[in-house]
């Protein structure tokens, strides 16, 4: 398979491999150094002590949102204040209701069960799930034809996480059976400026408060990009500078690196112009646009959209997407007259 721009990008949301052993050592274990998220933290927090104080396993929890916010990392957390083992797993990693019936057979009580991308998981095993979560049973069929029988297996009370990007895709079944629905938020520059200066404690980089800042300001939104920004600009200031990372190193190493001052790079760049140059700023559908630079409107929707939306340079209107004036103005572009009357809008 040909490897996009998308899987290469520095700030792809996607788990590289060497993200994988970062990741690990920069995860928080506790609730209490988990950054940010502070709603869903705060309620995550009650019906932990609750559960705990009952002596009960936590009910299932669905977290959904836009990639790389830390949904695993939350996971563990719960799994480690429950005091419980952790297995995590991935919808397209569990092919048979076999291979979900076996897992969960498997499970310590209170056990937390991690189902990445659970909007992925077939209908056959969705239906394994549902009297897993609701009555802690699996059905067994044994034998084959007229003389097969269902018997059914007790499993321990076990909590299921699931994470999602899309909830919008989770079945409606499936959804109701979860107890806590928690969406995760793209995280603001102050917060991911906390996780730098903690990661680089855990790491042993010298790093000033200003070169923090410019690091989580240009990491849209999300910790996974900011801690592997913060690794690409360390090399920089160890070989340009003099190893600290001041706002100056970060500055200099971003820009080698082709992120903007917003955290841009030059395949949200080419969205942004194609809007712009095809389509007169929009509105534009998610799949012509798609078609045009070469994505999948699934990446576009959860990858690229979210943050071009929060930082006010998209906007979704029912007859598909709009570049915004900020956009113009940061691409150095003058918004089209044929627009003339929705920029009017937008400004309003
Ligand atoms: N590393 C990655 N995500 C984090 C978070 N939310 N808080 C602290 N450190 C992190």
């Amino acid at each position: 398979m040909i490897e996009s721009d998308f899987e290469n990008r520095i700030v792809s949301t996607t788990f590289g491999s060497e993200d994988g052993e970062i990741e690990d050592s920069l995860r928080p274990r506790r609730m209490e150094d988990y950054i940010g998220q502070e709603k869903a933290k705060e309620n995550l927090k009650v019906f932990i002590e609750a559960a705990k104080g009952r002596g009960e396993s936590l009910d299932h929890c669905l977290l959904y949102g836009p990639p790389g916010l830390g949904k695993t990392t939350l996971a563990g957390i719960i799994a480690n204040e429950m005091g419980v083992n952790l297995r995590i797993t991935s919808g397209p990693a569990i092919e048979k209701p076999g291979d979900l019936a076996s897992l969960i057979t498997n499970l310590q009580p209170g056990d937390v069960l991690f189902i990445d991308e659970i909007h992925r998981l077939s209908r056959a095993v969705e239906e394994v799930l549902y009297p897993a979560m609701e009555d802690y049973a699996v059905d067994i069929i044994i034998g084959k034809g007229p003389s097969a029988r269902s018997i059914r297996l007790d499993l321990p009370r076990f909590t299921l996480i699931g994470a999602t990007t899309r909830a919008g895709q989770i079945s409606a079944p499936l959804r109701d059976r979860f107890g806590v629905l928690s969406r995760l938020e793209l995280y603001e520059p102050e917060e991911l400026r906390d996780i730098v200066v903690r990661s680089a404690g855990i790491l042993g980089i010298p790093v000033e408060p200003e070169g923090a800042m410019e690091i989580a300001k240009r990491s849209r939104g999300t910790p996974r990009i900011v801690n592997r920004l913060l690794k690409r600009v360390r090399d920089y200031a160890e070989v340009k500078g003099n190893g600290i990372i001041t706002r100056e190193v970060a500055d200099y190493a971003l820009q080698a690196l082709e992120i903007d001052a917003l955290g841009l790079d030059s395949i949200d760049r080419r969205m942004l112009e194609s809007i712009i140059r095809n389509f007169g700023g929009g509105p534009v559908g998610l799949e012509t646009l798609a078609a045009t630079i070469g994505e999948e409107a699934i990446t576009l929707e959860d990858v690229y959209e979210p943050y071009l939306l929060q930082i006010g340079f998209l906007s979704r209107t029912p007859r598909g997407r709009m570049v915004t004036p900020n956009a113009y103005q940061h691409l150095g572009l003058k918004p089209m007259m044929q627009n003339a009357a929705e920029q009017i809008r937008f400004q309003e």
